[in-house]
């Protein structure tokens, strides 16, 4: 169970990342991904995939809303939504539980959400990423 504050956390972000969301440029999947990002100073930051006529060259919202933190000066991703459409979790991909690594802390959360079910399930990176590998490793 999350704590009510979290929970309102929660749910701006999962607002953001289903507005957002609809901006995605997905003409090749046609799956639509949202994300939304609260940093350590509070500020909400958001993402959506782009993807590109030459495949490899798309993105993930993931990705998207960790590089719009970085730009604004965030440092540390307390919450992250991730939002999608389909009869299964839309968990973080390999490459963006790393890019989410880079900036977690022990209590970073990551919240995965359906557009019509809500919020489904949230992970801690040791969930998604036990044993990983980050900037202490180095
Ligand atoms: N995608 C994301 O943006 N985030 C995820 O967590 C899973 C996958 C995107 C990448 C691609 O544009 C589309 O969803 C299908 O894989």
């Amino acid at each position: 169970m999350l704590k009510k504050s979290m929970l309102e956390n929660v749910e701006n972000l999962i607002e953001k990342a289903t507005e957002v969301r609809l901006n995605a440029h997905a003409p090749y999947s046609n799956f639509l991904v949202g994300s939304a990002v609260l940093d350590d100073k509070g500020d909400v930051h958001v993402g959506c995939n782009v993807e590109n006529s030459a495949y490899p060259s798309g993105s993930c919202a993931e990705e998207q809303a960790i590089g719009a933190m970085c730009a604004k000066g965030g440092k540390t991703i307390q919450d992250i939504v991730v939002i999608g459409k389909s009869d299964a979790l839309v968990t973080p991909c390999g490459a963006c539980r790393q890019r989410i690594r880079e900036f977690s802390a022990p209590q970073t959360r990551i919240h995965v959400c359906d557009t019509e079910k809500g919020l489904l399930k949230s992970y801690s990176m040791q969930d998604l990423l036990p044993d990983s590998f980050g900037p202490e490793n180095l």
